[in-house]
C-alpha cells in the first residue's frame, strides 16, 4: 500500500486565500493589516526566515515593518521597543525571530508582547487560554498541523496520537489542540522509554526532533496504515530533511508529510492567518 502525500503547499496556498480575502475585507473598512518583525544580529537563516514571512505578507495584503538589531541589543533597548510596538495602533502583530542572543531571554522577551499583538501565540496569557481551550491566538505550528488533518477529513476523535517531543514551541501546545479535538494524546521526549513501542500502538505520529543522529522514525516503528506527521526540518548528507524518509514511510503509512512541503509552509500562513486575527481583535471585530 502506497499512502497519501500530506501537501502542506496546497493547504496553505487555501489558508493565505482565506486570508487575503480577510485582509481585503479589513482594508475596506479603514484598517490596514500590519506585521512587526524584529531581527537581532546577523544569523543567516534567522534572516531568511523573516524575509520569507515578509514576502508571505506581501503577498496576501499585509503590510510589514521591519525592526533589525544589533547582536549587542541589551534586554533594556528589547524591551523599550516592545513597549514602542505595544502601543503603535498601526501595528496589529509582533513576531520575534527567535532564537535570540545570549544576554536577551526568551521568555522576558516574549512575554513582554502584547497578548492581542502575540501572533506567535507564545506569551504566557495566550499559552494559558490555549490550556483552557480558549485562545484565538494559537501558536503557528500546531495550529497549522491541525489545518492539514482538517483538510484531509483526518478525524481525531478516539486516535491514539503520539507527539515526540516536548517545546513550548511544538508539542505542548499540540497536545492541547489534540485533546481539544478528543484524541487521547502520549507526548514523548529524550528520556521516553520504549518509544518505538508506542509508535507501533499509535494511529498518528507526529515527530519533531530534528536530528538524525539521535532518532530517525522508521518504517518498522510504525504500524499499517498509520499517520505519520513530519514536523522536523534538519540537515542530513547536504539535504533537508525530517525525521524520516518520506518515500520509506508512506510505503506503510495512510498518509505522510513530506518535508520540505509538508508542516513548514504551514507555519507561516497560520502566521499570516494570526496577523489578521490580530488585527481585528485590535478593532474589536473578534470579540474574546
Ligand atoms: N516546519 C516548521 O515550521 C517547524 C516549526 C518548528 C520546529 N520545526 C523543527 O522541529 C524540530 C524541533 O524543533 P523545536 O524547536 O521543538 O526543537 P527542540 O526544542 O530541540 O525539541 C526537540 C525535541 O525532541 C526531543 N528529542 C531529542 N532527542 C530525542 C530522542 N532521541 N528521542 C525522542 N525525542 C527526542 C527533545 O526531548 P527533550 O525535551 O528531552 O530534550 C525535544 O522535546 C526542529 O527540527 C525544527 O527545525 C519545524
Amino acid at each position: 500500500m502506497v499512502g497519501t502525500k500530506i501537501d502542506g503547499v496546497l493547504v496553505a496556498s487555501s489558508v493565505k486565500e482565506r486570508v487575503r480575502k480577510a485582509a481585503s475585507e479589513l482594508k475596506s473598512q479603514g484598517i490596514e493589516p500590519c506585521l512587526a518583525t524584529i531581527l537581532v544580529g546577523d544569523n543567516q537563516a534567522s534572516a531568511t526566515y523573516v524575509k520569507n514571512k515578509h514576502k508571505a505578507c506581501a503577498e496576501v495584503g499585509i503590510l510589514t515593518k521591519d525592526h533589525k538589531l544589533p547582536a549587542t541589543t541589551s534586554q533594556e533597548e528589547m524591551n523599550e521597543l516592545l513597549g514602542t510596538l505595544n502601543s503603535d495602533n498601526s501595528i496589529h502583530g509582533i513576531l520575534v525571530q527567535l532564537p535570540l542572543p545570549k544576554q536577551l531571554g526568551e521568555f522576558e522577551t516574549t512575554s513582554r508582547i502584547s497578548p492581542i499583538k502575540d501572533v506567535d501565540g507564545l506569551t504566557p496569557y495566550n499559552v494559558g487560554l490555549l490550556s483552557l481551550g480558549k485562545a484565538i491566538l494559537k501558536a503557528c505550528t500546531p495550529s497549522g498541523i491541525i489545518e492539514l488533518f482538517d483538510y484531509y477529513n483526518i478525524d481525531l476523535e478516539g486516535k491514539n496520537i503520539v507527539i515526540i517531543n516536548r517545546s513550548n514551541l511544538l508539542g505542548k501546545p499540540l497536545y492541547h489542540l489534540l485533546l481539544q479535538r478528543n484524541a487521547t494524546v502520549t507526548t514523548c521526549h529524550s528520556k521516553t522509554k520504549n518509544l518505538q513501542k508506542i509508535c507501533q500502538d499509535s494511529d498518528i505520529i507526529i515527530t519533531g526532533v530534528g536530528n538524525r543522529t539521535r532518532f530517525t522514525l522508521t518504517p518498522e516503528m510504525i504500524r499499517d496504515g498509520a499517520i505519520v506527521i513530519d514536523v522536523a526540518t534538519t540537515r542530513h548528507d547536504e539535504k533537508l530533511v525530517g525525521d524520516c524518509d518520506f518515500d520509506k514511510i508512506i510505503q506503510k503509512a495512510a498518509f505522510a508529510s513530506p518535508v520540505p512541503g509538508g508542516v513548514g509552509p504551514m507555519t507561516i500562513a497560520m502566521l499570516l492567518k494570526n496577523t489578521v486575527t490580530a488585527a481585528s481583535l485590535s478593532e474589536n471585530i473578534v470579540r474574546r
